[in-house]
């Protein structure tokens, strides 16, 4: 079994930021975004969805209604789903105030702004593709943005990765970029992850379904770059669950709250 990471060890898991540092400033925005670089943390997290004319956007849920003001700029629209609305509609919304009043004003980034502010403050991304049952050919989508972004090429790669529930879209993505990092979001059975192990370079289950045992499982195989599969662990936001996470010896922390993980990992 792999021995577990501790602070200050060259293992020392990474830190990500979930959706940005989304426990201080509103999830999968700019802002939040920029509060993990001041934190000084450079992984984020975030999900894609697709509007009405096929623009790409970051917003987690399917749904524009818990994050964003549209019930009172669209009444009349239910049931205000992402697909359904134009990406010059969904700029007109307001993203930040449902979190607090002081981003009043922030709105839903589409991906190429998200990148783009991304790549200014030099951190990297862990792109979540959402909900791809939804929004068919999102896969080639997105890996053409990549490319038309320069992420594609030798100095960006090893900044991105591309994650996703669905393990056909994993596969979808593999097969069109093979250069690109993938990870598995899930918790196959130990059984199965030798097929996985063909497409997806990660593993990157809840916290709450994993023990050092399955973690040494991963460990075991090697991925499609021929390099010892990963698992990145969410989502951990206190001390405790961080060192449970750093016992069973996971290479990366998926967090809201990137400061209170990295002050457990300096305790422990
Ligand atoms: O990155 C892991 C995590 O984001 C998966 O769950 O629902 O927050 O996208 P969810
Ligand atoms: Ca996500």
């Amino acid at each position: 079994p792999v021995p577990a990471a501790r602070a200050g060890d060259a293992r020392e898991p990474t830190v990500l930021a979930h959706r940005g540092a989304s426990a201080y400033a509103p999830e999968n925005t700019l802002a939040a975004v920029d509060k993990a670089a001041a934190m000084g943390f450079t992984w984020v997290e975030n999900d894609v969805q697709r509007t009405k004319d096929g623009e790409l956007v970051v917003l987690h849920d399917d749904s524009l209604v818990r994050t964003t003001d549209v019930e009172r700029i669209f009444p009349g629209r239910a049931p205000w789903k992402v697909k359904d609305f134009t990406a010059a509609e969904i700029a007109r919304l307001d993203a930040g105030s449902w979190f607090s009043s002081a981003y009043t004003g922030t709105h839903v980034p589409t991906l190429t702004q998200y990148m783009r502010r991304i790549e200014h403050n030099h951190e990297k991304l862990l792109l979540e593709i959402k909900n791809p049952e939804l929004y068919p050919g999102i896969e080639r989508q997105i890996v053409t943005l990549l490319d038309n972004e320069g992420w594609l090429d030798g100095g960006h790669l090893p900044r991105i990765v591309v994650q996703s529930f669905s393990a056909d879209s994993l596969r979808i993505v593999h097969g069109l970029r093979p250069a690109v990092t993938t990870g598995y979001l899930g918790t196959p059975p130990v059984s199965d992850l030798r097929r996985y192990a063909g497409f997806t370079d990660l593993v990157n289950p809840s916290v709450d379904s994993i023990s050092a045992g399955y973690v040494s499982s991963v460990h075991a195989l090697n991925g499609p770059h021929g390099k010892p599969l990963r698992v990145f662990t969410w989502t951990v936001n206190d001390a405790a669950t961080t060192w449970k996470a750093v016992g069973y010896g996971v290479d990366g922390i998926i967090t809201n709250k990137p400061d209170a993980v990295r002050a457990a990992l300096r305790a422990s």
